[in-house]
């Protein structure tokens, strides 16, 4: 039986990014959504960080209302989960997140949040899920995030991609694959939506797509920096060339 097509978000921060750079009004961030959808991106990936450094909440606001599937990324805190109430993604996906860094840069630690940080996450997952907003968990490849992605009432997991991209080329790297093979297989056994991303690009792609149970990738910075060169919507097509040559 063939399977679904692996869906494509694309992650449109890395424009934000260059608009805030100097507080300009452009590149305007909706023509973005429109050739990204023309290209074919099945859904729009933004992160509203809480430093504000790329996407802005007007930008949020504005995407939102020209996105057909809005993938809202944010931190676990309360200013965060209000923003996506009024909002309304489809989608929303809890990301760990720290100052200093320059990217998300592993998932999130569930096992070490007490009891009642663990209330309190369920009860945001609970709230967002009565607001029609499918909460998805971005965690590393390992049974003890998805066991506790589960607990919490997420339906989704994305598993973060960063250490297999990492590992690519090196004699690590089918390790790396490995986890992430073995971790989308096991979510999917306990009833879970699975989803991918971070690091991905036109090279390592292929061998993600492989994997059985993935149902989209989330790509941002590799997008935007073959956009340079060839335009945002080659730089789509390319990676949905790819997509749609695994099955
Ligand atoms: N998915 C999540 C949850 C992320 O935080 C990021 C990075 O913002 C991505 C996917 C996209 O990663 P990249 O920009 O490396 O493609």
């Amino acid at each position: 039986m063939k399977k679904n097509r692996i869906r494509l978000g694309v992650n449109l921060d890395h424009i934000a990014f260059i608009k805030k750079s100097r507080d300009t009004l452009y590149p305007n961030l909706i023509d973005a959504v429109q050739i990204a959808e023309d290209a074919g991106a099945d859904l729009i990936t933004i992160h509203l960080r809480e430093d504000r450094r790329h996407i802005q909440d007007l930008d949020a606001k504005q995407i939102r209302d020209h996105a057909k599937i809005l993938n809202f990324e944010m931190a676990h805190t309360e200013e965060m989960v209000n923003f996506a109430l009024t909002l309304k993604p489809n989608y929303c996906c809890i990301v760990p997140e720290k100052r200093e860094e320059k990217t998300t840069e592993g998932g999130l630690n569930l096992k070490d949040l007490d009891k009642n940080s663990k209330e309190v996450f369920k009860k945001n997952i609970d709230i967002l899920n009565k607001a029609g907003i499918k909460v998805s968990l971005f965690i590393d490849p390992n049974k003890e995030s998805i066991i506790l992605s589960k607990e919490l009432g997420a339906e989704l997991i994305e598993l973060h991609t960063g250490r297999y991209a990492n590992k690519f080329n090196t004699i690590d790297e089918f390790e790396a694959l490995d986890e992430l093979t073995q971790s989308a297989s096991y979510a999917n056994s306990i009833g879970l939506t699975v989803n991918v991303g971070h690091g991905l690009n036109v090279e390592n792609l292929g061998q993600i797509c492989s994997i059985p149970h993935i149902n989209e990738v989330n790509i941002g910075h590799s997008i935007i920096s073959q956009a340079v060169f060839t335009g945002l919507k080659d730089a789509i097509l390319k990676i949905l060339s790819i997509i749609n040559n695994h099955d």
